[in-house]
């Protein structure tokens, strides 16, 4: 595997590529690179010719300083973690490389961006959009592949395709959970080993969810969600002020991602989930229609 910080050496790879009319899968990543990252370079491998991974944490998108400063970068094993997964570029350019001039393109996305993380987190998504297209242009990739925990983001990311009409097969690709239910993120290596014990409720409360999805209104199992994690310290004593703090929950149709009032009003539903645990802010979905297999 070959890395490159700059866009030049890219631009150079990625015209050689084209020429011999090699098919290009890329990964965007923020580094900090985990088995969810690896099952999307795993299948871009499968999928193309050539595999760009990039590793670039986009200062733009993020809305709080100290988010950005606690992220994690661990290039070094990133590097060997892309590699052995069939990565055939790492591309992992400094701030400066990627943004030589200031950002000042402003994307909005409609109702789909003024659910859920849109209004908790301004300006995430149009900074999301704004790297996404620059790692677009620097390696004209045949497919672009997501991780389906960031639901809203691919999306925004469908939308924006739209917007600049670039033929490029979005991929998305499942949740990869740890072996208790934790959804992977690059965030849970923030998490205390005490918060880490007790984070596998979040999906075993939306797998309970989906259950009770069969006999219970919206509104009710969309309540009872954020009940039973906001009470759930007091319920199981935890220890050290450790708590779940739900950001929000909503019960969306999958397309649109417009919360529904009745289980009958979208085809595809999906949960999505925000909650604070030990000062770090996790994110989860699930499916409850069509019924996962
Ligand atoms: O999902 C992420 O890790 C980031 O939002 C992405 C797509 C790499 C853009 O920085």
């Amino acid at each position: 595997m070959q890395t490159f910080t700059t866009t030049a050496a890219l631009t150079a790879a990625i015209n050689e590529a084209k020429q011999a009319n090699r098919t290009i899968g890329l990964v965007p990543t923020m580094g900090a690179l985990h088995e969810g990252h690896l099952s999307l370079i795993r299948r871009a491998r499968q999928e193309n010719d050539l595999v760009v991974v990039s590793i670039f944490v986009n200062p733009i998108q993020f809305n709080n300083k100290e988010d950005l400063a606690k992220y994690p970068r661990t290039l070094e094993a990133d590097c060997a973690a892309a590699a052995s997964a069939g990565a055939d570029i790492a591309f992992a350019p400094s701030v400066e490389e990627m943004y030589p001039e200031p950002v000042t393109t402003v994307y909005h996305f409609g109702p789909i961006e003024e659910v859920m993380e849109g209004p908790r987190r301004p300006g995430h998504f149009s900074g999301v959009a704004v790297v996404v297209r620059r790692l677009f242009d620097l390696t004209q990739p045949t497919r672009a592949y997501f991780g389906e925990k960031d639901f809203q983001q691919i999306a925004i990311i469908r939308n924006l395709l739209e917007q600049i009409k670039y033929p490029i097969e979005l991929v998305p690709c499942p949740i990869v959970r740890a072996d208790d239910g934790l959804a992977l993120s690059s965030r849970n290596m923030r998490l205390s080993p005490e918060a880490r014990a007790v984070a596998p409720n979040i999906y075993a409360t939306l797998v309970q969810a989906v259950e009770m999805s069969e006999y219970e209104d919206v509104e009710s199992v969309r309540d009872w969600v954020l009940d039973t994690l906001s009470t759930f310290h007091e319920v199981n004593s935890l220890p050290n002020g450790l708590r779940f703090e739900p950001e929000y929950f909503e019960i969306v149709n999958d397309t649109t991602l417009q919360p529904i009032n009745d289980w009958n009003d979208a085809p595809g539903v999906v949960g999505c989930i925000a909650v604070w645990l030990d000062g770090v802010r996790l994110i989860d979905v699930i499916r409850f229609l069509p019924e996962e297999e």
